[in-house]
């Protein structure tokens, strides 16, 4: 199966999914999509030599320009990875059940708009939460709301919000992956 990659940040994640895919042969990376044009990610698809989509506000709003694109790329299951921007419903329905989003912190906590990267390990610190990890869920019209379908926590005792992000980025290399290859296969059956 192929997947397409929305991402709009430094692309850790991303290229992690690329390199998995490639080792793996579990499922393959068609493209990345991204609305940063200084986001990592471009140089990671350059780098692995995997076509990447840049798109504006207005694109992103259109469902043609982005459904096009993905159906050129006969993409199956799209793939958030750090990807900001709320899923308009056009791309909700065209993929029902097949959008994954990762969230850096324990839903139903820390979750929804203006929640991302290091806002998120702030919050985790300011309210003392003694552990915090990862979310990987389906995605639907609202922020961080779909179903969960993997969560691994680690204690962060005592930590402040740069070490969080240390912890919560490593269990996002060493998970997120391996939850998308599971995820396509009880697709395929
Ligand atoms: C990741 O930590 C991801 O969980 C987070 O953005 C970071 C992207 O890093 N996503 C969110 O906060 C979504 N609400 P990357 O560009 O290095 O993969």
């Amino acid at each position: 199966m192929k997947v397409g990659i929305f991402a709009s940040g430094s692309g850790s994640n991303a290229l992690n999914i690329i390199q998995h895919a490639k080792k793996t042969n579990t499922f393959e990376v068609a493209c990345i999509l991204t609305n940063n044009p200084k986001a990592g990610v471009i140089q990671h698809a350059t780098n692995e030599e995997i076509p990447f989509f840049l798109f504006s506000k207005t694109d992103f709003t259109s469902p043609l320009i982005i459904l096009e694109y993905l159906q050129k790329q006969k993409v199956d299951v799209v793939i958030l990875a750090g990807f900001l921007w709320l899923i308009p419903t056009y791309l909700v329905q065209a993929f029902p059940n097949r959008i994954l989003n990762i969230h850096p912190a324990l839903l139903p906590k820390h979750g929804g708009k203006g929640m991302y990267g290091h806002f998120v390990h702030e919050a985790v610190v300011r309210d003392q939460d003694t552990e915090s990890g990862i979310t990987i869920h389906l995605v639907n019209e609202h922020y961080d709301d779909g179903a969960i379908i993997f969560q691994k926590s680690e204690s962060i005792f005592g930590m402040n919000a740069n070490e969080v992000e240390l912890v919560v980025r490593r269990l996002e290399i060493e998970h997120y992956p391996q939850v998308i290859s599971n995820f396509i296969q009880t697709l395929q059956k």
